[in-house]
């Protein structure tokens, strides 16, 4: 090892003081590895210094009851086990014994199998099957298994490709800067490994709720006990003319991805329809890899609906800055071969196309097997639908917000995660409320922007802080209560604005 990639802090085994701690926490090294030590209460902890989604700094993170909150994108682990107890990630903390002697902590060996077993309960299900294998689908499979259930779990999912980190598909992916292994959720052995029957290109085209099966377009038919419904939305596709050819594409699975990109190669400029979170993040790594971009998009501010007036200034300087060209207040006509015409007269040239103007909930299974749907499939607060033994989770599913004291139905991976894992507890046979509060970030080159709440509307924004400095936690209220904060490089307020929302909301259930 260099001296460079030396880890930092002091070495843990040697002893440290307790005065040495800031806020409860200490940054040190076992051998190579970066460790933690957390006190909470009277107890030390020793646990791995980085999250094991994307490797965020726990020692800027947050401990709430027990546990700790990553900053990047508030992943929550227990800190007597190490388990990953929320989404986004998955996989554990490695933990470390600890010794406490003459008013020093030392940190001793690793410890082994910290994570709490499943007990078989009376009522468990034999026959789990799982629609979709999307971020709701893979979670709740994966949180079957490690809370041991032993029946049988079939995931039945459309797409050609084993679960995929769907967010990266438009942003370090896309960018080229994230190489191709760490796309999966899980290497493709994973799943015989951890017997679950994965099912790729495999569409369910009907449930039959009387006899419990689901048939899928080959005809097969898959028996249940429990269904959890998680088969997500799909890109609304423009009717224009010429928007069936195939240099405009949309992005939802990793076959689009892998299309961009090979389209993005031979291409001199690129037009972004639509400045969504999507479609803004695709200008963004297609500018990375030096394609021209242009953006054309209806409304007067990128993203004001969902972030109000100034965070949307700041996302078009943002983007302005790293070269995007805005045709905003516009709109595309018709598309061709290397043209589009605009609305408002005049064409601009383009090789390549992507449409990112918002999705549609995948509900038209749900729907014709007769379950009670609401702007989505409605779920209760323990995800079952109006259907017994059948539960939907994800992009798909509206319910009960506790915070938001109204039905919610969001587009979001974090939520759409956390659900399947309340799903996989519930269809286990526990009663857990969905309660957490949603949270969704968005990467803008390396500018990363983190949402918790929901606010459809709103009326006052109060900014704290510098918005074009980026460096601010903007507030969304209504009648005078917060319903969703934004912020940018302000990690820590909103990792503690959430566990205060979820307070509100009645406990961090999940
Ligand atoms: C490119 C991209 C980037 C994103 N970035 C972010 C981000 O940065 N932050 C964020 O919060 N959210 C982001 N999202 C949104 C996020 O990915 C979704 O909210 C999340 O994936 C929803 O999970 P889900 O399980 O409901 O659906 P999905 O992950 O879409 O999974 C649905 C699955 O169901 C399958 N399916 C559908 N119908 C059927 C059927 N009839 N039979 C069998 N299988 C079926 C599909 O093939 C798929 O496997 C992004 C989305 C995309 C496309
Ligand atoms: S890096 Fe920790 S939650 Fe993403």
């Amino acid at each position: 090892m260099t001296k460079e990639s030396q880890p930092s802090g002091p070495d843990l085994t040697s002893g440290v003081a307790l005065t040495q701690f800031v806020d409860g926490k200490l940054l040190g090294h076992v051998g190579e590895e970066e460790v933690l030590l957390v006190q909470d209460g009277s107890e030390i902890f020793a646990i791995a210094a980085h999250c094991t989604h994307y490797h965020g700094p726990l020692n800027e993170g947050l401990m709430v009851g027990g546990t700790i909150r990553c900053p990047w994108h508030h992943a929550c682990f227990d800190l007597r086990s190490g388990d990953a107890v929320r989404a986004p990630a998955l996989a554990p903390l490695d933990c470390w014994h600890v010794e406490k002697r003459d008013n020093l902590v030392f940190v001793r060996e690793k410890r082994v199998g910290l994570i709490p077993r499943g007990k078989p309960s009376a009522g468990a299900p034999e026959k789990i099957v799982i629609v979709g294998g999307g971020a709701a689908g893979f979670a709740a499979a994966e949180m079957l298994r490690r809370r041991e259930f032993r029946g049988s779990i079939v995931m039945l999912s459309s797409d050609s490709s084993a679960p995929v980190d769907r967010p990266n598909l438009s942003k370090d992916y896309l960018a080229g800067s994230a190489p191709e292994d760490w796309v999966p959720l899980r290497p493709d052995s994973y799943y015989n490994e951890a017997g679950i029957e994965l099912r790729l290109n495999s569409e369910v085209v009907s449930i039959d709720t009387n006899a419990r099966h689901v048939t899928t377009a080959r005809g097969d038919q898959v028996a249940f006990d429990r269904l959890l419904l998680a088969t997500g939305a799909e890109p609304v596709r423009l009717s224009i003319p010429g928007a069936d050819q195939p240099h405009v594409r949309t992005l939802r699975s990793l076959t689009d991805c892998r299309a961009i990109i090979d389209a993005a190669k031979g291409a001199r400029r690129a037009l972004v329809i639509g400045a969504s979170f999507i479609g803004l993040e695709v200008a963004a790594s297609l500018r990375t890899r030096g394609v021209e971009v242009h953006v054309v998009a209806p409304e007067a501010r990128p993203m004001e609906r969902v972030f109000g007036p100034a965070l949307g200034d700041f996302v078009r300087a943002l983007h302005e800055e790293h070269g995007v060209v805005f045709h905003l207040e516009d709109g595309v006509t018709s598309i061709a071969a290397k043209s589009v015409a605009l609305k408002s007269g005049g064409a601009l040239d383009a090789d390549l196309i992507v449409t990112g103007v918002g999705v549609r909930p995948r509900i038209a299974l749900a729907e014709k097997a007769g379950l009670a749907i609401g702007r989505g499939v409605s779920v209760n607060e323990y995800l079952e639908t109006s259907a017994p033994d059948i539960y939907a989770a994800g992009d798909i599913a509206r319910w009960p917000d506790a915070y938001m004291r109204d039905r919610i139905r969001v587009e979001h991976w974090v939520v759409a995660e956390r659900q399947g894992q309340t799903a996989a507890l519930n269809m286990m046979g526990e009663k857990t409320p969905h309660r957490a509060v949603p949270f969704f970030w968005s990467q803008h080159y390396d500018v990363p922007i983190n949402y918790v709440g929901h606010a459809e509307k709103w009326d006052a924004i109060e900014v704290d802080g510098d918005v074009m400095g980026r460096d601010c936690f903007v507030r969304y209220k209504s009648g005078g209560r917060t319903l969703a904060i934004a912020s940018i490089y302000r990690d820590k307020q909103c990792l503690e604005a959430a566990a205060a929302m979820e307070r509100e909301a009645g406990g961090h259930a999940s």
